[in-house]
């Protein structure tokens, strides 16, 4: 089995958590986008739900499935988020925003009765911060960003290069609401609850990809199965 299959496989178990006539938040990223595609055929086959994508991409993706697209000030209360991560510790904390996404993401999510978070068993980590964190700042006054953010991070034990995130098409990213990602390689970060409180304080930060005590529950898929994590019930002993 390869990494795909086993994306699609938490993918798969998240839709038992759909019920029928659900407000649901779609995700972002190549495993939220099996969920999508999964709901697309329960869709065509008669479940009555209504989304809010994530991202522009999510959104082309579901429209283009036929599922029935909804906006948060149409719908403002969400009662199932699934979406995929970069990192996924053993408290369900979260590195998002490889894919750009992290604000939008975490208005659903935190629009949501229950965020479910779909991986597979490559985001399981010990320790946040392997992954780059991303944090979304504005365009303006990103050089004095990026220092307030150096420093108060560095003040949280957090050093690294931190680097502007560049498009495909060779300038800087822009997300779906016109601002930057800079890529924080911090390599751990052992107290991210102090980080995230730290990072609040930089005004030209919109959002950071921490997403703390935002998951319910965390589907991870590798060889040997498929994992259930939930805040009732953390078990991240056995290897998977
Ligand atoms: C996008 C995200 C994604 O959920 C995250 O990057 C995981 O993506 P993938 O499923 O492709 O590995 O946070 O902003």
């Amino acid at each position: 089995m390869s990494t795909d299959d086993w994306k699609r496989q938490a993918a798969e178990q998240a839709l038992g958590y759909v019920e029928d006539g659900m407000k649901l938040g779609l995700g972002t990223g190549s495993t939220a986008a099996k969920f999508v595609e999964l709901l697309g055929g329960k869709v065509r086959s008669g479940l009555n739900v209504v989304c809010v994508p994530t991202s522009e991409a999510t959104r082309a993706q579901a429209a283009a499935l036929g599922i029935p697209l909804t906006t948060l000030d149409e719908t403002p209360a969400l009662d199932l988020t699934v979406d995929g991560a970069d990192e996924i510790d053993e408290e369900l904390r979260l590195i998002k925003g490889g894919g750009g996404a992290l604000l939008r993401e975490k208005i659903v999510a935190l629009a949501s009765e229950r965020v479910v978070i779909i991986a597979d068993n490559s985001k399981r980590v010990d320790v946040l911060g392997k992954f780059p964190l991303p944090l979304e700042v504005v365009p303006f006054g990103l050089k004095a960003t990026e220092r307030l953010i150096a420093r108060l991070a560095a003040d949280n034990g957090c050093d690294g290069e931190i680097k502007l995130r560049i498009g495909t098409d060779g300038k800087p990213f822009l997300t779906d609401n016109c601002n930057h990602i800079l890529d924080c390689a911090f390599g751990s970060i052992d107290d991210p609850e102090s980080l995230e409180d730290a990072l609040k304080l930089v005004p030209g930060l919109v959002e950071s990809g921490l997403f703390l005590g935002i998951a319910d529950v965390g589907i991870i898929a590798g060889p040997k199965g498929v994992e259930v994590l939930s805040e009732l019930d953390i078990d991240f002993d056995e290897d998977i």
